[in-house]
């Protein structure tokens, strides 16, 4: 009689947004970077992404994967890589313990739903690789540490290796050929800092033009900047940033990160063809951070972009009203802004089951 068992887990993986930015690879096979970046872990109670791995000997013979309803190709290095790897953990498991089920050996098939814009400069691919690993990881059974997997979900997707972590997290280059050192650390747990928060200003929810992948190889290629940002600039501000965030210390925290969004806004727009992600809106929001932190005698509000025009603009809860306020008080109606939400910045949950079940 064909096995018809199907096994299954399910996971939720934040959003990371990044107050250093990675842009760049030394290696694209293994998607190794160019330099180290920092970020924050925002609450899975917004931006998230939900996904279920399943298997079972069962199901059509390839893996699939299934984007918020449209089915996706799995055939790329990059998802070809965390199947694989993950696999090969499973196989090592399994090896080790006879009784356990060959689920290495069946087709996977996952289901995938973001709660917010996919590619659209929001992080989606961090939150969507992290998931992925994450969830065949539970499948599997596997006993791999957030580190381990974070090397596997960076294959997948550079900044995914940072939503493995909550709170404030570190990517390290690394420097070994073979990629095993270019892991994501904890810097600070959320409850470090329980004062952060985040708004997030949807300016457009639409697909980039240029994808992160391909923007940042053609800036490596092309722009004469880009070295000195690589090589001096962000190892200088890595310092900056941590030192910034083991000490509580906002308005550092803050200058910090206005000066990395607009060195790696530079870099692109020193690019050939130039990468435009800023729109006029995404200016606005900049202007009126300005404008908040005249007006508060200090820094009270940071804005941070990713590749694409949405502003996150990262605060402390006792400035609720004058930055989350005005914010939405002088932007809320103007023509281009979908939306702004508060999001606490808390620690990433892992509460997964694995569930097997008759089909
Ligand atoms: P973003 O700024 O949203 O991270 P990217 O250009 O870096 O944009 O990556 C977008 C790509 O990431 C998508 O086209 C898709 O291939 C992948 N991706 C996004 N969400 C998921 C998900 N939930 N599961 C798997 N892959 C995802
Ligand atoms: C601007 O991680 O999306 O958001 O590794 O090619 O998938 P790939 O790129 P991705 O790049 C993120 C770029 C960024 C900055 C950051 O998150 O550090
Ligand atoms: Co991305």
């Amino acid at each position: 009689m064909a096995d018809n068992k199907v096994y299954r887990a399910s996971t939720t993986a934040p959003v990371n947004i990044a107050v250093i930015k990675y842009w760049g690879k030394r290696d694209p096979k293994l998607n190794l970077p160019t330099n180290s970046s920092l970020s924050v872990t925002l609450s899975q109670s917004d931006l998230r992404t939900h996904t279920t791995a399943s298997c079972s000997p069962s199901y059509p013979t390839s893996d699939s994967l299934l984007l918020n309803g449209s089915p996706q190709d799995v055939s790329g290095a990059r998802t070809q890589a965390c199947f694989r790897e993950l696999r090969t953990l499973r196989q090592a498991l399994e090896a080790s313990k006879p009784s356990l089920p060959k689920l290495s050996t069946y087709p996977l098939k996952i289901v995938s739903e973001n709660n917010f814009p996919t590619a659209a400069g929001l992080a989606s691919s961090a939150a969507g690789f992290a998931a992925l690993v994450r969830a065949i990881a539970d499948l599997y059974e596997l006993p791999a540490t957030p580190t381990e997997l974070s090397k596997i979900a960076r294959q997948g997707s550079g900044s995914a290796c940072r939503s493995l972590f909550g709170g404030y997290v570190g990517w390290d280059k690394g420097t070994a050929a073979d990629g095993s050192d270019s892991v994501a650390y904890e810097v600070a747990p959320a409850a470090h800092w329980p004062a952060m928060r985040a708004v997030i200003l949807v300016v457009s929810a639409a697909k980039k033009g240029v994808s992160s992948t391909t923007g940042m190889q053609t800036t490596v290629a092309t722009s004469s900047l880009f070295p000195a940002r690589a090589n001096e600039t962000v190892p200088r501000r890595m310092k900056e940033m941590e030192t910034a965030v083991k000490a509580k210390d906002f308005e550092t925290f803050a200058r910090v990160t206005m000066k990395d969004s607009n060195s790696f806004h530079a870099t692109c727009l020193d690019t050939e063809p130039p990468i435009f992600y800023l729109n006029d809106v995404s200016r606005a929001a900049i202007k009126v951070v300005e404008e908040v932190n005249k007006e508060a005698g200090k820094t009270v509000a940071a804005y941070t972009f990713d590749a694409g025009p949405n502003a996150v603009i990262y605060y402390l809860e006792e400035s609720e009203k004058e930055v989350a306020g005005l914010f939405k008080a002088m932007l809320g109606e103007k023509e281009g802004w979908e939306g702004a939400r508060g999001s606490k910045v808390e620690a990433n949950k892992s509460a997964l089951e694995v569930v097997e079940k008759e089909a």
